[in-house]
């Protein structure tokens, strides 16, 4: 079959890997990423505001089905486009991605539905009324832009906003370019990322996985669009308790019930951002994508032709039949030194035989070669090691990072033994 996919992170390599098994590729990229050009078949760049070119080099190509991998183009209308030009697609309309690219009708949705796992939310769009909500409160907030800022844009007091000054300041410069700023209740606790393919009506869940999202090693730092990232060989994680999995599971599929009611049914790969403390659970986001990196964990381990699920998911025929690897696996990224604050482009230098059965290497926002390839200011390469636990798949790539050369920054903590054995105690 011919399949189109749209973009060229991490993720769309992970994507495109499991598509190439099989079938042929035909794909639409940001950058110029060596990984994906030398499995595409063909390729073209992506334009904003022409996707009438895409549908064209879609019907000339005969494309079977297309899949849009990035959250800024699910907010746009290329999915309904290809769709209404008989392109058949496993992702979400324009409407259906609201869940992720409208924090507002989000929160919207979960408290229509009565859905578990909501947080107190505030939206303001008078600064004056927004900084005495602040002033006059006793908790603390987590303040948020409404729409899509690539993770960046969640500020939490106490973590990067040092007072009420500060929180007043942000919420008020968020107003001031969107007109709109939404505060929600600050939660603490363990974060989790449960990704699922749904057809609307079916959810099949992927392996539950942890998504370090700061900059800095030990969870310090700005919040990134994630560093790095792990799953576990029993699908859970080892300071997630059975029943908090589970509690997130409902929750996913009641907010794919709610879409359906509510006249956008969901199709494609949805997933919640989830916040675990002993007694609650609560929901951060729901995203309307696979995780970059979470997503790039589950389909290394993603045992089910990709394409088949991609086809059930269009067809409304999904099966809860999808099959995982049962090991652990930890997901570095390398990004250019500087990267979230003040990145500088660099050329990285890998070496020949970094693949094997326990490591992969998937190239992200980077051009060039499979040897030497151009950062950007954004993530260039994700190592991922593949083990019977966490930390020896931590291991694995750290044995393999000196292949790997140039001015690079990378969070070794990710899946230590230091790291999750400080988690478990905690639980
Ligand atoms: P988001 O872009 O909504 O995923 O938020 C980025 C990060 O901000 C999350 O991964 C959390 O660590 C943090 N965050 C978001 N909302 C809250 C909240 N209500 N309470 C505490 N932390 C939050
Ligand atoms: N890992 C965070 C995200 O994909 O939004």
């Amino acid at each position: 079959m011919n399949i189109l996919l749209v973009g060229s992170g991490g993720r769309e390599d992970a994507i495109a890997r499991k598509i190439n098994e099989k079938d042929t590729l035909y794909s639409v990229l940001l950058n110029e990423n060596p990984s994906i050009m030398r499995m595409s078949h063909k390729y073209i760049m992506y334009e904003r505001d022409s996707d009438e070119k895409i549908v064209e080099f879609a019907q000339k190509n005969n494309i079977d089905i297309a899949f849009i991998g990035p959250d800024d183009i699910l907010n746009t209308d290329l999915n309904d486009t290809l769709l209404k030009n008989h392109i058949p697609t496993a992702s979400p309309s324009r409407n259906a991605a609201r869940i992720e690219t409208s924090k507002e009708y989000m929160r919207y949705i979960m408290n229509k539905y009565n859905i578990d796992g909501n947080i107190p939310n505030y939206i303001f769009t008078d600064a004056d009324e927004a900084g005495n909500f602040i002033k006059n409160s006793s908790k603390e907030y987590a303040i948020k832009p409404i729409g899509l800022t690539g993770g960046k844009g969640v500020m939490v007091m106490g973590i990067q906003l040092k007072d009420k000054n500060e929180a007043i300041e942000y919420a008020i410069s968020i107003i001031n370019k969107d007109g709109k700023v939404l505060l929600e209740e600050k939660q603490i606790g363990e974060e989790f990322s449960l990704q699922a393919f749904t057809d609307g009506k079916t959810v099949v869940h992927a392996p539950i996985a942890q998504d370090y999202k700061r900059l800095y090693e030990n969870d310090l730092g700005p919040n990134t669009g994630g560093m790095g990232s792990i799953t576990d060989r029993d699908f859970s994680l080892p300071f997630i308790r059975p029943d908090q999995k589970e509690n997130a599971m409902r929750i996913l599929n009641d907010i794919v019930n709610a879409l359906r009611e509510e006249g956008n049914p969901f199709s494609g790969v949805i997933y919640g951002q989830f916040m675990a403390d002993k007694n609650s659970l609560k929901v951060i986001e729901i995203n309307s994508r696979f995780a970059d990196p979470e997503g790039i964990n589950v389909l290394t381990l993603l045992k089910t032709n990709i394409v088949d699920i991609f086809l059930d998911i269009y067809s409304k025929t999904l099966k809860n039949n999808i099959k995982f690897n049962s090991m652990a696996t930890a997901l570095k990224y390398i990004v250019p030194s500087g990267y979230g604050i003040d990145p500088v482009e660099t050329e990285l230098l890998i070496e020949n035989n970094i693949e094997s059965d326990n490591l992969k290497l998937y190239y992200a926002a980077v051009s060039g070669t499979m040897n030497r390839v151009r950062t950007s200011h954004s993530r260039s390469l994700a190592l991922i090691g593949i083990a019977k636990s966490i930390y020896e798949a931590s291991d694995i790539v750290e044995q393999n990072i000196h292949k790997i050369s140039g001015n690079y920054y990378i969070r070794h903590d990710i899946g230590s033994r230091e790291m999750v054995g400080s988690k478990i105690k905690n639980l």
